[in-house]
């Protein structure tokens, strides 16, 4: 089964109905605050190189949703007042649903999804080869730093308390993470979606209206870097607009990991920012193809019966093209299974819970 990208969608102005952004904001695995980070301006010419030699860093591993169902099951068992109902359609990390919606302006990287089907909801993972985790955790020494410069810059950017004074936040260790849980809507499909968030700027009452994100970008020198830039805004967009975080303070560096320049955009106003400009985005069209792709999936996958071991899906994306889907047989199946307890990728425990 295949799902297009057409021309005709990447021409239409189609609104996706869009709306109820964040109504709940839940930290994972440790249910507390305890890795949130505070804004602090970072000091000029900041050097994003420094402290590279100490960075703890997290390897790569297959983007399993554990511990997204433990912060969902929380949820659901104790279901905070006023949110309304807690069922979804969709249940997957942020950076799974930032790749589908920014498909249509694709034009390299093609990903791969698994999916199952559970009493209604649909489970979506990245597919992950052991060839690609192994290229993914063997970097290139460039690539590496490059790499290292983000987390350096939230670094300068963030400090443990909201009163600390701006400096060197602490040696970066990319294993803690503060995330946030948000119950959203795209089309008719309700999702629960997780993501990392950054920061926040002053204080933090529970809400998602001080969070911010960081990102680092080459500075901009003429018109090629401007355009360059631009296209690269729609994924911080999208990232952004996702868990409901409404601000965004980007800076700016040299090759060589120096700071140049800060600047912060409102999430919701950066779509004004790039329209009428050549080669922009509209991200009408990309809700409106999420939409599409959603409602096609769950058409296709079905709903299951709940005693059975449910069947895995995987979804394949061509950039320029558009998306397959196929049911994986009995040997797909064990491509996705880790060796731990699990039915295809959704741990045991949970798969119980829910036919119960
Ligand atoms: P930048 O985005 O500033 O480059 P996030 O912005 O999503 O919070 O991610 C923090 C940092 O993680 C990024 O900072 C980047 O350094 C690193 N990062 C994220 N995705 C990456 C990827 N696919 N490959 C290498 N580094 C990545
Ligand atoms: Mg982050
Ligand atoms: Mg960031």
């Amino acid at each position: 089964m295949c799902l297009k990208i057409t021309s005709s969608l990447l021409n239409s102005q189609r609104n996706a109905r869009t709306r109820g952004r964040c109504q709940t904001t839940r930290p994972l695995r440790q249910f507390n605050d305890s890795a949130l980070r505070y804004f602090v301006d970072p000091p000029r010419r900041a050097n994003l190189r420094y402290g590279y030699e100490r960075w703890i860093r997290r390897p790569d591993e297959r983007g399993r949703l554990d511990s997204l169902l433990r912060a969902y099951v929380r949820v659901l068992d104790k279901p905070p007042p006023d949110v309304g109902s807690l069922s979804a359609g969709v249940v997957s990390w942020r950076g799974i649903m930032t790749k589908i919606l920014t498909a249509p302006y694709e034009e390299r990287d093609g990903w791969e999804l698994n999916v199952m089907e559970l009493n209604g909801t649909l489970y979506l993972e990245e597919h992950l080869t052991n060839v690609q985790l192994l290229e993914k955790n063997d970097m290139k020494p460039q690539h590496h730093l490059q790499s290292y410069y983000g987390y350096a810059f939230e670094s300068w950017c963030t400090a443990d308390a909201p009163d600390a004074r701006p400096g060197w936040g602490g040696d970066v260790n990319t294993n803690v993470q503060w995330c946030s849980v948000v119950k959203t809507r795209l089309g008719d499909t309700r999702i629960v979606i997780g993501g990392e968030v950054d920061c926040v700027r002053g204080g933090y009452s529970g809400a998602n209206d001080s969070m911010v994100e960081l990102k680092t970008s080459m500075s901009i020198r003429g018109p090629q870097d401007e355009a360059r830039f631009e296209k690269k805004l729609l994924k911080f967009y999208i990232q952004s607009f996702l868990l409901g975080v409404p601000e965004i303070v980007v800076g700016f560096r040299t090759p060589k990991g120096e700071l140049t320049a800060l600047q912060t955009f409102k999430t919701m106003q950066i779509p004004r920012m790039v329209r009428g400009k050549p080669g922009t985005w509209n991200p009408q069209i990309c809700l409106a193809w999420g939409d599409q792709f959603l409602t096609w999936l769950r058409a296709h996958v079905g709903r299951g019966d709940a005693t059975e071991v449910p069947a895995v899906w995987r979804v394949s994306f061509v950039p320029r093209t558009g998306v397959k889907l196929v049911r994986l047989d009995e040997t797909g199946v064990s491509d996705v299974v880790n060796g731990d307890d699990r039915y295809g990728f959704l741990p045991t425990w949970y798969w119980e819970r829910a036919r119960e």
